[in-house]
């Protein structure tokens, strides 16, 4: 049978629950835990790897706990984020270090990154050295993508090369890694495995630039997240690169001194940035991007080789929802 986006997410629910990791003690360090992971996230990583599982048989079992291990790695990574961007509120909630204090954000998540390994270990013996493998990968590249990700905030000749780049080591190599693991328990051929984490590559790059995008345009409420972030901290986002390339030099000096000007007052700095964004249209210029993203990651989908193609329409359908998301 084929699981359904909501089934795949019930699952992943119902085994996050059943882990009941907040009822350890101390409760400031199991607390936040638990709060990071109890609502609101999209579950994305793991509904991909059960996905993925799914492709080559019925049985999705062997990537559940994998699956509740990738989250519970990408909310780790949340918490030390939001403390890196200043970050006060995610999933329309005060962030970790806003509810308790960095100290406590950044001890969660490093017990959140030790109990990811934890359930991942559980997965078949057999299993264990390729997802082991393939999560340590995905784990150091998104400290590699975090690092570039802050590093470019201090400088101004940033490359969209350099920013894709950023981009597949911080989001896209753990989705990849997701669709990865997930085809391994589902005891896929390499072949297969590696169409499905360029996949996942292709899709995570799609993934990113959306966020860039929400950062700016989303309605706060239903994306979760502050808007106008990106700019205040003078992120290189998609936007920004994009409208530094299009602009005349005048507008484009006007567009690095206010993203430099510590002086102007963040709301107004963030209404001026963005009528440059409009005027230079670079929300289209996003949007044609991730078209390019999205397109190329279903030809990676379509050199999955397996007997009976319409079982790939869950995963289609997820990766169309993905491109025109508002949260
Ligand atoms: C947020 O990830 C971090 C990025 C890689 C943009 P998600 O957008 O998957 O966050 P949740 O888990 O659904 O809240
Ligand atoms: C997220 O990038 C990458 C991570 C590894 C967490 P962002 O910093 O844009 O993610 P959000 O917007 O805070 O969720
Ligand atoms: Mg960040
Ligand atoms: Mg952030
Ligand atoms: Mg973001």
């Amino acid at each position: 049978m084929i699981y359904t986006l909501e089934e795949c997410c019930a699952m992943v629910e119902a085994q996050l629950a059943k882990l009941n990791i907040g009822a350890g003690e101390p409760a400031n360090l199991y607390a936040p835990v638990e709060y990071a992971l109890e609502a609101g996230g999209k579950r994305i990583r793991p509904v991909l790897a059960l996905m993925a599982c799914n492709l080559f048989g019925d049985d999705i079992q062997p990537a559940l706990i994998p699956a509740v291990a990738l989250e519970v790695f990408h909310n780790f990574t949340l918490l030390h984020d939001d403390v890196m961007d200043h970050a006060d509120i995610r999933r329309n909630r005060p962030t970790v270090h806003r509810r308790w204090s960095e100290n406590v954000a950044i001890l969660s998540g490093d017990a959140m990154q030790v109990l990811a390994y934890r359930y991942l270990c559980r997965a078949k013996t057999e299993l264990l050295p390729a997802l082991l493998e393939a999560f340590s990968a995905a784990a150091l590249e998104v400290c590699e993508g975090q690092q570039y990700d802050m590093d470019f905030e201090r400088r101004t000749d940033v490359s969209i090369g350099e920013y894709l780049n950023m981009i597949r080591l911080k989001t896209a190599a753990l989705l990849a890694a997701s669709l990865k693991i997930g085809a391994l328990c589902g005891g896929a051929e390499q072949q297969n495995t590696e169409a499905l984490y360029r996949f996942g590559v292709a899709l995570g790059l799609t993934f990113q630039i959306r966020d860039d995008l929400l950062d700016v345009y989303a309605d706060p409420r239903m994306f979760g997240k502050a808007t106008g972030g990106d700019i205040l901290s003078g992120k290189k986002t998609f936007l920004l690169l994009s409208a530094l390339e299009k602009a005349d030099s005048a507008t484009r000096r006007q567009l690095l001194e206010l993203i430099g000007n510590g002086e102007i007052a963040d709301g107004e700095k963030i209404r001026r940035a963005t009528a440059i964004y409009d005027l230079l249209d670079v929300r289209r210029t996003a949007e044609q991007a991730m078209e390019t993203y999205s397109s190329e990651a279903m030809e990676h989908l379509q050199a999955v080789k397996i007997p009976d193609a319409s079982r790939k329409a869950e995963l289609k359908k997820t990766a169309a929802m993905l491109l025109k998301r508002t949260k």
